[in-house]
This record gives C-alpha cells, sequence and structure tokens, in this order.
C-alpha cells in the first residue's frame, strides 16, 4: 500500500512558536510510521485575494479549483491530493488565525452544490481532518474546535483534535510536561 500522504497547513506568524513546535513533533511521529509529510505555513503564501472573494466561479466550473490564480491554489490541489490534512493554528479570539482561515474559505471551491437537487460533492470526503491548537486557557479551545469538527462532518471526514492549553505565550508549549511525547505519539496514530 502507497504511504499515507499528510498536508499540514500551519497558520502561525511565528516560525519558531508553539504552533511550529506541535508540527514538528506531530510530524515526526507521522513520519516514523512511514507517512509522507508536506508542511505549508500559511502565514507565509503569496495571495492575490485577502480571502475568498465569493465570485462562485468555483460552482460554474467542472473542477475541484479556485480560480483565484495564487498560492492557496496550488495549496488546494495538494489538499485534494493528500490522505490527511492537519489544519495548525494558535488560538487568535476564540478562532483560528486569520492566516490560517483564509485558506480554509477557499476550500470553498473544492465542494460542488447544487442547491436543486439538494446535493454536495467534494473530493475531500473519505479524507481526515486534523486540528492541531494551542492557547493560553482550554475553555477557547473548545470553541475553536467546533467550526473544524462541523466541517469534517458535514463534508465526511474523519476528524481528531490535539488540543494544547498552558501555552499563553510562543515557546511556552516546550515547558508543558510530556506534550513532546504526546504530540509524537498523536502524530504516529494519525
Ligand atoms: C492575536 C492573539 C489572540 C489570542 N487570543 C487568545 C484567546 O482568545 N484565548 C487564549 O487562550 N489565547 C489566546 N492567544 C494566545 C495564543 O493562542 C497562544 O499563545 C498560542 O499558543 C500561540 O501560538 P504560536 O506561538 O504558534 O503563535 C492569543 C494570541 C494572540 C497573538
Amino acid at each position: 500500500m502507497a504511504n499515507k500522504k499528510i498536508l499540514i497547513l500551519s497558520g502561525s506568524p511565528k516560525k519558531n512558536g508553539n504552533t511550529a513546535a506541535l508540527v514538528g513533533w506531530f510530524s515526526e511521529g507521522a513520519r516514523s510510521k512511514g507517512a509522507e509529510v508536506e508542511i505549508v505555513e500559511t502565514a507565509f503564501l503569496k495571495y492575490k485575494s485577502s480571502g475568498c472573494a465569493s465570485c462562485r466561479t468555483c460552482q460554474e466550473i467542472e473542477e475541484y479549483e479556485c480560480v483565484i490564480d495564487d498560492d492557496a491554489k496550488s495549496v488546494l490541489k495538494k489538499m485534494v491530493h493528500a490522505d490527511m490534512i492537519v489544519m495548525a493554528t494558535p488560538l487568535y479570539f476564540f478562532g483560528p488565525s486569520a492566516q490560517l482561515k483564509i485558506v480554509f474559505d477557499r476550500m470553498f471551491s473544492l465542494y460542488k452544490w447544487d442547491n436543486k437537487a439538494d446535493t454536495m460533492k467534494t473530493p475531500l470526503k473519505g479524507k481526515t481532518l486534523v486540528l492541531i491548537a494551542s492557547a493560553y486557557e482550554s475553555a477557547g479551545l473548545a470553541a475553536l474546535e467546533e467550526p473544524f469538527k462541523m466541517t469534517a462532518g458535514y463534508t465526511g471526514m474523519q476528524f481528531k483534535s490535539l488540543l494544547v492549553p498552558n501555552a499563553g505565550e510562543s515557546g511556552e508549549v516546550n515547558k508543558i510536561p510530556g506534550i513532546r511525547e504526546k504530540a509524537i505519539a498523536f502524530g504516529a496514530a494519525a
């Protein structure tokens, strides 16, 4: 069987912060089991649009792709070819970072809706969506998890998460006892 393809969208503006550490440990675990892991840092992509333009052109074409020709378009293509999509983000005001949300919203182009027939098709169906997030407090992380879990359910994806509280400052995740081992094991089981 071919190796599992894992695409990680890492949405922190901090190159060496908590998200980067968690993504690194997750990847280490996943690679130890033979997975092919690619990490995309969404904060450093070049965009031609400040988000989904809601042009709906994607709904008029046969391909599952965004018509805005920038870095997000190629990341969306990679999502179609991955077995597992990991979204990693710091908690920003009870939601994901804008740097992750910009790609998340453009995932609209990977769905085709027929409202008359009440149908939805997507090549994401059957894949796994993983959320990795850190924050100062756990209450906010529970709120953050909801849109990801609901999107996975709506899409027909499996859902898993690793939510890490007590990381209020970037770098603090390294001081949490056992978190490195937990994140590696989470990646190995992915
Ligand atoms: C703009 C901003 C908003 C934040 N909002 C919250 C929040 O609502 N709740 C919380 O517990 N932590 C919040 N935090 C803390 C971050 O979620 C936390 O430090 C995270 O682990 C940082 O990850 P990073 O090092 O990868 O950037 C916020 C931090 C920033 C910069």
